[in-house]
């Protein structure tokens, strides 16, 4: 193996003991979900934690981790939760798809353990399960049921990167084979666990992305980056293409009482499951709408990106793009022609919130309009006809009750 072969047999030899030393003196050890110390270790917070820090960090996950558990102390609570109450206790953690898988991996757990009388006990058990790839069966094997388990997740591709000078793109299937064997010879047979929560420590505490603290690192003396000074260098990703740009209205349609519509988006799209305004895509002139005035939403489900302040020339215009229910409504509010109104009107605030999301960025505008009785019953009808979930909640109810994605919490605000 390559990769192997450009470290010395004493070096991977002594990556464990040398990791672990480091981890029980300098390594977290309060993180309310770590199960690997515990005689009796419980796989749901392993896989309900782990799921939790794909892609967000620590501090962002620590007072959801606990919401989640103090509503859902069991996969069978979770399981038997409706989706809107785990929608809205995920709000604002990002990535909506995992929250789907976790609802959907609870009622799969559930089965397995119906049958089976235990949470799966396989690597393959794990990864049938929604939302668990192959770094979290790995650490949900070894820190959740003490078994052998390896991980390779972003930290530890980065901390491995650096420490054999991995050149090749992290993104390609040969590197992350290379990365996955050069893991699992690192990975002591026995505590694999402790291991595992090392490197993740590891990875977010010392080898981090922009400063790394190699003066503190057990691994310095033989890490090749490092040798080299070359730490930031690694780990090598492609460069992305920049991202496009969609601009939206967010529609607050008031009734007279003073509640505003707001619709579920569909399972399979942006937000699939949670609440939203409806939302009228528009078509804006290149550069028209100036981004130096727009606020943006800090997205912690989106690493942070370099994008220039201003909506640059280049960015892809996109067509409408409308659910049934943004159809309905957009067709109704012509057909009354309310359109016109709502834009010219009553205009809150002309400048719109931009939220960064994984493949674009998002203008969002606020527009309000408000309708009279039987405006709103005739748009009900219309709603009810085609069997789309609406509620019509104060701005406040719906912060309260509903799953919102943290791009209309902004906009509320
Ligand atoms: N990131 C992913 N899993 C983690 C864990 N168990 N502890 C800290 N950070 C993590």
């Amino acid at each position: 193996m390559p990769t192997q072969s450009s470290q010395s047999s004493t070096a991977l030899n002594s990556f464990a003991p040398r990791l672990l030393d480091w981890f029980a003196e300098n390594g977290r050890h309060d993180l309310p979900w770590q199960q690997h110390q515990t005689d009796t270790p419980n796989p749901y917070i392993v896989w309900l934690s782990e799921v939790m820090l794909q892609q967000t960090q620590v501090i962002t996950v620590l007072p959801y981790f606990a919401r989640f558990m103090a509503s859902f102390p069991t996969v069978q609570d979770l399981a038997a939760a409706e989706w809107d109450t785990v929608a809205e206790h995920w709000a604002g953690l990002g990535y909506y798809a995992r929250a789907r898988n976790l609802h959907k991996g609870a009622k799969q757990l559930v089965e397995v353990i119906d049958e089976t009388g235990e949470f799966p006990q396989t690597l393959a058990g794990w990864e049938a399960i929604s939302g668990v790839g192959p770094s979290t069966a790995g650490a949900i094997m070894a820190m959740g049921l003490h078994h052998y388990g390896v991980i390779c997740d972003g930290n530890v591709k980065r901390v491995l990167t650096r420490w054999a000078a991995i050149d090749g793109d992290i993104t390609k299937s040969a590197t992350t084979k290379e990365l996955w064997a050069l893991a699992e010879r690192l990975t002591p047979t026995e505590n694999s666990g402790l291991f595992a929560q090392a490197m993740m420590d590891m990875g977010a505490t010392l080898c981090t992305r922009s400063k790394p603290a190699c003066l503190l690192c057990p691994l310095k003396e033989d890490c090749l980056a490092h040798a080299q000074g070359r730490e930031t260098d690694y780990p090598v990703k492609a460069k992305k293409q920049p991202k496009p740009s969609k601009f939206s209205d967010a529609l607050l349609i008031e009734s007279v009482d003073g509640d505003i519509l707001w619709l579920q988006r569909p399972d399979n799209g942006i937000w699939g499951g949670l609440w939203s305004l409806p939302l009228q895509f528009v078509e804006k002139v290149d550069g028209k709408t100036s981004g130096s005035t727009a606020k943006k939403v800090e997205a912690n489900d989106d690493k942070p990106s370099n994008v220039p302040n201003d909506v640059r020339s280049n960015e892809k215009v996109y067509e409408a793009e409308f659910t049934t229910a943004e159809q309905i409504i957009n067709e109704w509010l012509i057909k009354n022609e309310l359109v016109a109104k709502s834009v010219s009107n009553t205009l809150l605030d002309d400048a719109p919130i931009k939220h960064s999301l994984t493949h674009f960025h998002w203008y969002l505008t606020p527009r309000k309009l408000t309708i009279d009785a039987t405006q709103v019953t005739e748009l009900n009808q219309k709603l009810a006809a085609a069997e789309i979930d609406f509620k019509w909640l104060t701005e406040q109810k719906a912060q309260d009750s509903l799953g919102l994605p943290r791009a209309m919490v902004k906009i509320l605000e």
